[in-house]
């Protein structure tokens, strides 16, 4: 159970957020510029696409172990004057990304199995454990695209919040993921 409360995150969880942050910003281009780097019926698609898979595979894995360290550690309370529905936005805002996050990976890897390509893991190939069925393929490889362009649009919104806290309301929310001199 999580104990007292800090006053900004702990050392993991800003170092799993900047660097996940990073890494998935990178993976959504990647999947959003899939086309492009390998057009559909090209020699070249189903290496990018196998590697699209494989670093979504290690990013899932990370989520996992950043949603299960916050799940033991207590987020830093909110500035005693920051309003009780902005904190309740807040909250079901990271609760978005996080759900988000962690189910986007999950339909692509599912979609995977419903595929008789299944995933060559950096070359290594994990056989499908689904049977090659279109439908089912079609349902969870949707609803990745749906969730690509969620978590696109709920980023989009908590970036201008935080530069909305940093610039305007100047309240110290940013210090409390920051490393160095400017945070607490
Ligand atoms: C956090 C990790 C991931 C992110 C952020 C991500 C993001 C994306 C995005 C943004 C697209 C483009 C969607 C569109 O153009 O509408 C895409 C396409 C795709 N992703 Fe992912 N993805 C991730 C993990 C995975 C995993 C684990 C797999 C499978 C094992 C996977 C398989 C695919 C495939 C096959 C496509 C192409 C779908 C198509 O064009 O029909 N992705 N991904
Ligand atoms: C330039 C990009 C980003 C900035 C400036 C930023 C900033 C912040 C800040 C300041 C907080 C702490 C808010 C608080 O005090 O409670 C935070 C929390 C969070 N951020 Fe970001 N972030 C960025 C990118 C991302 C990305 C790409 C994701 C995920 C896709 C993400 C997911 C989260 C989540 C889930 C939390 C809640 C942490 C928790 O309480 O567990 N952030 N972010």
């Amino acid at each position: 159970m999580p104990s007292a409360a800090p006053a900004r995150y702990d050392a993991v969880a800003r170092t799993l957020h900047w660097a996940l942050g990073a890494a998935l910003l990178a993976q959504m281009s990647f999947g959003f510029l899939l086309d492009e780097l390998a057009p559909r019926n090209t020699p070249a698609r189903a290496a990018v696409i196998n590697l699209h898979k494989s670093c979504g595979l290690v990013l899932l894995l990370l989520i996992v172990l950043r949603l299960a360290w916050r799940l033991r550690h207590r987020a830093p309370p909110w500035p005693a004057a920051m309003p009780a529905w902005q904190r309740r936005a807040a909250g079901l805002g990271h609760g978005a990304l996080y759900a988000c996050m962690l189910l986007l990976p999950a339909a692509g890897y599912v979609a995977s199995n419903f595929s008789k390509h299944g995933i060559k893991f950096f070359g290594r190939p994990l056989p499908p454990w689904g049977p090659d069925w279109p439908a089912a393929y079609a349902f969870f490889n949707g609803m990745h695209d749906v969730l690509g362009w969620s978590l696109a649009v709920l980023v989009a919104g908590h970036v201008a919040m935080a530069a909305k806290h940093a610039w305007i309301d100047r309240d110290g929310i940013v210090e409390r993921m920051a490393f160095g001199r400017g945070a607490r």
